[in-house]
């Protein structure tokens, strides 16, 4: 349970309908503690191709609304795949729009990640996202490899996850770190 209710927006660096980061997302959406409530941003694959050009007066709204959903969190989760030893691109552009405003700096963000593999995008977001003064909670981090399991033993592992605790133990050490450092 969280001392305060929290609002914590969910960003999914996959845009794959079968996506087992964005599974893992919706586990930790269900199993939210009480006062915490987790959304899942639908906006990433909407979103143009970043220009500075287009920042400021020329914001598209489908930006200004990503951006507002941003600022309203309390915290952000990641969770996203490695695509060739990096970051998907279009998830690294909905960080670009993010880059020069006004939202991100000292956002606590942890990281959720759905494979046993993928070490360097884990390295790589948390070198762009330190960059961009978010702030990256370590201790709640979460790794539950179901990448490459089929549905059935992909539900199987995250409704054990659920029973046991392990996603709602990340939660509260997020919940907890964001209420001590306000
Ligand atoms: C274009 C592409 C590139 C990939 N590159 C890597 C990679 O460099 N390293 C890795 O561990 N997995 C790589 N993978 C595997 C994905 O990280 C893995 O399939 C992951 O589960 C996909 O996440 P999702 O289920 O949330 O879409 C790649 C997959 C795709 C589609």
């Amino acid at each position: 349970m969280s001392s305060r209710p929290l609002f914590l927006y969910a960003l999914c660096g996959s845009q794959r309908q079968a996506s087992a980061s964005r599974r893992l997302l919706e586990a930790l959406r269900l199993a939210c503690p009480e006062g915490i409530t987790i959304e899942i941003c639908d906006l990433i694959a909407g979103l143009p191709i970043f220009s500075p050009d287009d920042e400021g007066e020329r914001t598209p709204p489908v930006v200004a609304k990503f951006a507002g959903k941003i600022g309203e969190a309390d915290g952000l989760i990641v969770s996203s795949p490695e695509y060739a030893h990096g970051i998907p691109g279009g998830f690294k552009n909905a960080l670009d729009w993010l880059v020069s405003r006004d939202e991100v700096p000292f956002k606590p963000l942890m990281f959720a990640h759905a494979s046993h593999r993928g070490d360097l995008v884990l390295e790589q977001l948390a070198d762009v996202l330190q960059t961009m003064s978010l702030r990256i909670v370590s201790d709640a981090f979460l790794r539950l490899p179901i990448a490459g399991k089929g549905d059935e033993a992909q539900a199987a592992i995250l409704s054990q996850a659920r029973e046991s605790g392990l996603l709602q133990t990340s939660l509260s050490r997020f919940a907890e770190a964001i209420c001590t450092e306000a």
